[in-house]
């Protein structure tokens, strides 16, 4: 008899924050796979608002108790790192049509750099079909109310980050 060997995926991004989207789609590839890997790609390009620890820590908060999942941060291929942890599978949530065209070139760029590595899409629940951490940030930014659209440890965390900036604003001379 031949033994089912245990499926690792990878759910690969910037998670910065991570958000309620995000938190489904884990939630229904736990149904499909034995373990979620939620990987961030630290990329020296990007100016993030959180940085890599701070993104794993939430994370990590997110999904405190879920034995079957856990953060981690990667660089380089993500095809590399998926074979470093052991996965045959990367996870990618689609939110509508405009994702497609750049979602469907790296999936076919991370087959080609190695097929055996299948993407996985999973379509975003209709109710959160608009979000992104990009917009998040932009409206928490403007004062709108972001409850409901990230986990309260993100909601607790970027209201700090708010206090914190308004304290360096208030301890700058003029
Ligand atoms: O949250 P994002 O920005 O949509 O995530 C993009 C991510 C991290 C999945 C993508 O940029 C990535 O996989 N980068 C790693 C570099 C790589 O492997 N590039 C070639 C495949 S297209």
């Amino acid at each position: 008899m031949r033994h089912k060997s245990r499926s690792v995926a990878v759910f690969p991004g910037s998670f910065d924050p991570i958000t309620n989207g995000h938190i489904d789609i884990v939630d229904r590839a736990l149904k499909v796979f034995d373990e979620v890997i939620i990987s961030i790609l630290v990329n020296a390009e990007k100016k993030p608002l959180f940085s890599a620890e701070e993104r794993l820590g939430l994370i990590r908060d997110a999904f405190r108790g879920e034995q079957r999942v856990r953060g981690d941060t990667f660089s380089g291929l993500l095809v590399d790192y998926a074979m470093r942890v052991g996965a045959s599978v990367i996870i990618r949530g689609l939110r509508a049509i405009s994702d497609f065209e750049y979602e469907f070139q790296m999936a076919l760029m991370n087959r080609r750099l190695n097929p055996r590595i299948e993407t996985v899409f999973l379509m975003a629940p209709e109710g959160f079909s608009y979000l992104s951490s990009r917009l998040v940030k932009e409206v928490f930014d403007l004062g709108g109310d972001v409850r409901g659209l990230v986990p309260p440890v993100v909601e607790r965390r970027l209201r700090e980050k708010r206090q914190s900036a308004a304290k360096r604003g208030r301890g700058r001379k003029d």
